[in-house]
């Protein structure tokens, strides 16, 4: 087994580009260990707005206004410019190195299961939308190929878009740093690039790969590592209980069996939703939601932008059930984030995904279980096991 690197391969997109290639020789199972982005600083509302524009949602109009300040003084920090390429979509607080073509460039992406592309920022971006850090360059790299009339194109819900057009080169994982793009580990059907669909680059990479597979062992307020082609069994308790995923819409689809709060009774229910390592809260159905937050003392529900409760509260744990597993998610993951100058409201880590149509399960959820993601054709599953801490 290879713990990091030198290897595996490639699709590539860039904020200007895409690509894919065939993979390199060698490596058959790699680990990648995630950094902190410095830059990055929670903000439950922002968090929001990222899931609704992803999933094709309209922001409100206060969340909007909200969003855009938030950016606007994120840039002003940064001394960078004007907010024209969506900076939502990438803006995380732990991002993973790799390296893209020859001789390599680092950029860290966001590893992100709900979606499909491999995008950066390059050279051809407009000064006013580069994000700062580091860019792609194709012209540095020998072998970085255009694909002539190929383009990629994603509109969010707020109307606004990144395009770009799509390059072919390598992609190997590293251990060091600098730069901004994601990194689509769902499944082709949703990959935007026309007019030809580009593979993932998990699919090309998978074919090298001792298994179909990758894992994710995200942490609270700390770097996780993801697992390529193996599954480290020192990594969790017990047995990893798989449930089948629906990959019909391109995302890691799967059902749930229900819930409880606190101590409380397990309710069966069935809810639809994904598996979204690229989101950080969890949207699940408003009447549980719902449910939750009335056993939490003073929470308060605002209809445009969600629930808030006083950060002097320890709210109950939630209990998960995804298939027969049951996954715990601890009161400190639930206190999202500080939402006021006085620190007196906290934004909750639950929320409603009425306004999605199903249910995300972000790192809130992701980072409290041992996740298998299982990408073998024509029977796709998620397995989810108790992490060692
Ligand atoms: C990209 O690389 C080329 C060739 O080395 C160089 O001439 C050009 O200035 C670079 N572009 C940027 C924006 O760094
Ligand atoms: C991207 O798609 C949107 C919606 O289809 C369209 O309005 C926009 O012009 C497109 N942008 C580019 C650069 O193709
Ligand atoms: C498995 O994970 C442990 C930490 O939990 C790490 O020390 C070890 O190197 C990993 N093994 C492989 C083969 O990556
Ligand atoms: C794990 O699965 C094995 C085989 O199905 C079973 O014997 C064992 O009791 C299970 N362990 C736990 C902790 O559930
Ligand atoms: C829930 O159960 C645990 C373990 O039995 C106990 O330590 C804790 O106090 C209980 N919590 C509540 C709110 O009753
Ligand atoms: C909930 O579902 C489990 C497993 O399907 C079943 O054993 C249990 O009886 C159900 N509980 C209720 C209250 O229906
Ligand atoms: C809830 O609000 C009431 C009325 O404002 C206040 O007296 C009480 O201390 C609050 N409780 C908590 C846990 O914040």
């Amino acid at each position: 087994m290879v713990p990091h690197p030198n290897v595996v391969a490639l699709i590539v997109a860039l904020a200007g580009l895409v690509s894919s290639s065939p993979l390199h020789t060698g490596t058959r199972a790699f680990s990648v260990s995630q950094v902190a982005n410095p830059n990055f600083k929670p903000h439950g509302l922002v968090e929001i707005a990222k899931s609704l524009t992803k999933y094709g949602v309209s922001l409100p109009e206060g969340l909007a206004r909200i969003v855009a300040d938030a950016s606007v003084a994120r840039l002003a920090e940064r001394g960078t410019g004007s907010v024209k390429a969506n900076p939502l979509a990438w803006d995380r607080g732990y991002l993973t190195p790799v390296q893209i073509g020859t001789p390599p460039q680092t950029l860290e992406l966001d590893i992100d299961s709900g979606s499909s592309d491999l995008w950066v920022f390059s050279d051809l971006t407009p000064k006013e939308q580069r994000q700062g850090g580091v860019l792609y360059n194709s012209t540095k790299s020998a072998t970085a190929k255009k694909i002539d009339g190929a383009a990629w194109n994603i509109t969010y819900g707020d109307q606004s878009s990144c395009h770009g057009i799509v390059f072919h080169d390598t992609v190997i994982f590293t251990l060091d740093t600098f730069t901004r793009g994601l990194l689509g580990l769902g499944f082709n059907k949703i990959n935007t690039v026309k007019p030809k669909q580009e593979r993932t680059w998990f699919e090309n990479a998978a074919k090298g790969l001792d298994a179909p597979i990758w894992t994710a062992d995200l942490h609270h307020a700390k770097a996780g590592t993801y697992d390529f082609g193996f599954i480290n069994k020192t990594k969790y308790a017990g047995n990893i209980t798989y449930v089948d995923v629906d990959s019909s819409g391109g995302l890691w689809g799967i059902q749930m069996s229900g819930y409880s709060i606190g101590n409380g009774t397990f309710k069966n229910i069935t809810f639809k939703g994904i598996a979204d390592t690229g989101t950080s809260l969890a949207l699940l159905p408003k009447d549980v939601v719902k449910a939750y937050y009335s056993t939490v003392p003073n929470a308060t529900y605002n209809e445009e932008f969600g629930y808030f409760f006083p950060c002097a509260v320890l709210p109950p744990k939630f209990v998960l059930g995804i298939g027969a597993a049951r996954i715990t998610i601890p009161s400190e993951y639930i206190r999202y984030s500080v939402a006021d100058e006085l620190s007196r409201e906290c934004f909750g880590g639950l929320q409603p995904d009425d306004r999605i149509g199903f249910s995300i399960l972000g790192d809130v959820v992701l980072k409290s279980a041992f996740v298998v993601f299982d990408a073998t054709p024509d029977k796709p599953r998620l397995g989810l096991a108790t992490k060692k801490r």
